[in-house]
């Protein structure tokens, strides 16, 4: 039995990714109900809908549609709807999510999964306080964090014999963003009600890579953000560090000097370093508009003891991940490169689909879960440090714990 979903919002996320991944999980979900603030929109996201060939109810294409507080009601109190799936704007989010839970929804919701760290550590604290004892499934849609060449990346870095310990890396994800282009457009992003604009709601895909690749997540952060464009309110930049917790940082790697060197503290005014698995956050949506090919490569380069793995973005339509694992000399670790198709959308869908199919048998899918709502607060977090930090230091689980 597959789950009957009920999409909440038609915006352009909900249009081009949401409807190509409900239609490349036909066995496992059904898309009952389209719903949207107003009419216009939610018949026009059911049109879309019928025309990417998308099955309904009966096989046959039908698909309730509501639309406006009365239509958001009527499809909470369905006993049909087995899950909602929200595609809205972020601060809209946290309360429809608890709305839903209530009404006895499971639940998969965009991510940030908060405008702030607080209003998400609340949203979350309930969840698991009243609606998780009763079986009820939330997840956070953060597809980078379902990204099989991301799973791959993580495999590489922490799995390859040899490869040894990672020493530092470098994230940088970077963007050009004119004004009026069509995701700027929209009426929540010209009018945000929530920090870090562009930077929170596209920088939790990068944090989401590196609480998936990093065997030692950073726990530190200090940032400074910009804004470098008037059209990008209320910050378009960020530049940080991001330090692990204290356990991570160990002695350097490697025998002593063969050469006749200074070996000890005492010899060296101002002692000898450690090595602590510390990297780079930089962020901007403010790059000017030159060629493809003169831009930096987004993504993230792990340097480890033996070996150097990338992760690249790449392409625009079709776009693909590859990664590069690139061997130190006689090190003995086997080079390599890897490149796959983004899926993540198309994954999460069917594996939230399985997950309430399953629960409505009383089991569980078996599949791993990977849109936890408190991995999706982390990432939330190492974004808000870097907003709020402003030169100082903030601990990331401090932050999370609001302390
Ligand atoms: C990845 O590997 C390919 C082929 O080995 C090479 O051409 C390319 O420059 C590498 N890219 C990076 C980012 O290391
Ligand atoms: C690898 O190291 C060996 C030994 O130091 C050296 O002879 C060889 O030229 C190196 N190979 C490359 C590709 O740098």
């Amino acid at each position: 039995m597959p789950a009957n979903i009920a999409l909440l919002g038609s915006g352009l996320f909900a249009q081009n990714s949401y409807l190509p991944a409900l239609l490349a999980n036909p066995t496992d979900a059904v898309l009952h109900t389209i719903w949207s603030r107003s009419s216009t929109s939610a018949v026009k996201l059911l049109e879309a809908a019928k025309s990417s060939g998308i099955q309904g109810l009966d096989g046959k294409g039908s698909i309730n549609v509501e639309h406006g507080d009365d239509g958001l009601d009527k499809v909470l109190s369905d006993p049909s709807v087995d899950a909602v799936m929200l595609v809205l704007p972020i601060s809209r989010q946290p309360e429809l999510v608890l709305r839903a839970l209530k009404a006895g929804k499971h639940v998969m919701s965009e991510k940030p999964v908060g405008k702030d760290v607080k209003t998400a550590r609340e949203t979350i604290e309930e969840y698991e306080k009243t609606y998780q004892p009763k079986g009820l499934i939330w997840r956070v849609a953060e597809n980078w964090a379902h990204e099989p060449m991301l799973l791959k990346a993580r495999d590489i870095i922490q799995t390859t014999p040899n490869l040894g310990p990672v020493l530092y890396w470098h994230l940088r994800a970077e963007g050009v963003t004119l004004d009026g282009s069509k995701y700027q457009a929209t009426e929540w992003r010209t009018v945000p009600d929530y920090q870090g604009g562009f930077i929170l709601d596209g920088g939790v895909h990068s944090t989401a890579m590196l609480r998936t690749l990093l065997p030692t997540p950073p726990n530190t952060i200090i940032s400074t953000a910009a804004l470098h464009r008037t059209h990008l309110l209320p910050h378009d930049t960020i530049t940080a560090l991001a330090l692990p917790s204290d356990e991570a940082t160990v002695d350097p790697h490697g025998p002593p000097t063969a050469l006749n060197a200074i070996r000890t503290a005492n010899d060296v005014p101002g002692g000898i370093g450690k090595s602590s698995p510390q990297g780079i956050i930089f962020m901007s949506w403010a790059l000017p508009d030159i060629p493809a090919e003169s831009r930096e490569p987004n993504g993230i380069t792990v340097v480890c003891l033996n070996g150097q793995v990338t992760v690249r973005a790449e392409g625009t339509t079709e776009r693909q991940w590859v990664i590069n694992l690139s061997a130190a000399n006689g090190s003995g670790v086997q080079s390599g490169k890897w490149s796959g198709r983004w899926c993540g959308v198309e994954r999460e869908v069917g594996m939230f689909a399985r997950a309430v199919a399953a629960a409505k048998q009383g089991k569980e899918s078996g599949e791993e879960n990977y849109g936890t709502p408190r991995g999706s607060l982390w990432d939330l977090a190492i974004i808000e440090a870097c907003l709020s930090s402003n030169g100082r230091p903030v601990d990331v689980a401090k932050l999370i714990a609001g302390k």
